[in-house]
């Protein structure tokens, strides 16, 4: 499983990092600092519900 970010369209409400700080690194803005990553089997579900938290919906999981 990978997660895809819009990263421009981040504004910065930091709700993915507050579930999976060590996948969702924010810069020192507060923005979201990764265009996308692939993700651990054992942090799958809360990557998908850090996706799903973002208000913005930059956040894509892809499988
Ligand atoms: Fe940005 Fe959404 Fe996270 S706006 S900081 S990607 S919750």
């Amino acid at each position: 499983m990978k997660i895809e970010i819009d990263r421009p369209r981040c504004e910065g409400h930091a709700r993915c990092n507050a579930i999976v700080p060590e996948l969702f690194v924010l810069d020192e803005d507060g923005y979201i600092d990764t265009d996308g990553f692939d993700v651990p089997p054992a942090l799958e579900d809360d990557a998908e519900v850090a996706a799903a938290s973002c208000p913005e919906r930059v956040i894509t999981v892809v499988r």
